[in-house]
């Protein structure tokens, strides 16, 4: 996640003093900001590679005043309520950019020019572990994700809010997109959907905006328009809101 993007999702989306939790929370940008904000936050990684990364950045960046804020626990998103214990119920926003069923690793450029694999394979999908949800594809990964988004419900407290951050991705020239799904599985678990925001990976150049695609996207695009498919890049990531709505409300929808 963009730490200016985690940034503005905390400010618009919680207030000073609430709990802010990243189920999947990688290096713990979002963790980070909120604390940074003065909110409590809990990120919970499964990852102990990531989980010590995610430490030592919030000892690294965080003050004295702000660190006692950021925690970041060991577990299986999809066992959110055991993991949060009595923090469970209690929280009032979550904000979580999930893996995205593909997997881009590490880019190596000089490998890949010298003849070599442009990702390493070890880099992958965030580990070689296969319990990793970078792993998962197809109906594994909409399954895992289900799970995932009824966990979050279980933990927001009545009104409490979920934002997601996921970005549409091509592959042998099929899109997939994240976004649509993300709405689809949302509401299954039980949320209502507020509202979908687009945030551009752009920067302003004298006025113009010039897109800033990462390298992955651009070489898909690149495939695609020299096979004769009429694909656009895609320079922006989905920011998606929704409200944990009460088990009654659901049901009458
Ligand atoms: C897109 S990254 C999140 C990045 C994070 N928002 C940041 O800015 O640092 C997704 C993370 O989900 C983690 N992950 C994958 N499966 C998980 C699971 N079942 N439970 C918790 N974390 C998981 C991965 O290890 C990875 O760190």
């Amino acid at each position: 996640m963009l730490p200016e993007l985690a940034r503005r999702i905390v400010v618009e989306y919680s207030e000073a003093g609430q709990l802010v939790c990243d189920p999947m929370a990688g290096i713990g940008t979002t963790v980070l900001e909120a604390a940074a904000l003065g909110r409590r936050a809990v990120g919970i990684e499964l990852e102990a590679r990531w989980e010590k990364i995610a430490r030592a950045n919030l000892d690294h960046v965080l003050d004295a005043a702000s660190r006692p804020l950021a925690e970041i626990r060991r577990g299986d998103a999809r066992r959110l309520p055991a993991v949060l214990g009595d923090l469970a119920g209690n929280v009032d926003l979550v904000v979580t950019s999930p893996p995205y069923a593909c997997d881009v690793g590490n880019l190596d450029k000089s490998h890949w020019q010298s003849g070599g694999d442009l990702c390493p394979s070890a880099t992958r999908n965030y580990s070689t572990d296969r319990a990793n949800l970078g792993h998962a594809r197809g109906e594994r990964y909409r399954f895992a994700m289900a799970d995932i988004y009824a966990a979050c419900h279980a933990v927001l407290r009545p009104g409490g809010l979920l934002v997601t951050v996921t970005k549409n991705t091509r592959r042998s020239g099929r899109c997939l997109d994240l976004a649509a799904l993300t709405v689809c599985l949302a509401e299954r678990a039980g949320f209502s959907y507020l509202q979908h925001s687009v945030a551009l990976l752009a920067k302003v150049n004298d006025g113009d905006l010039a897109a800033r695609p990462s390298f992955f996207a651009l070489t898909q695009l690149r495939k695609a328009r020299a096979r004769g498919e009429p694909c656009h890049l895609v320079c922006h990531e989905d920011v998606l809101a929704f409200v944990a709505t009460s088990k009654e409300t659901a049901d009458a929808r």
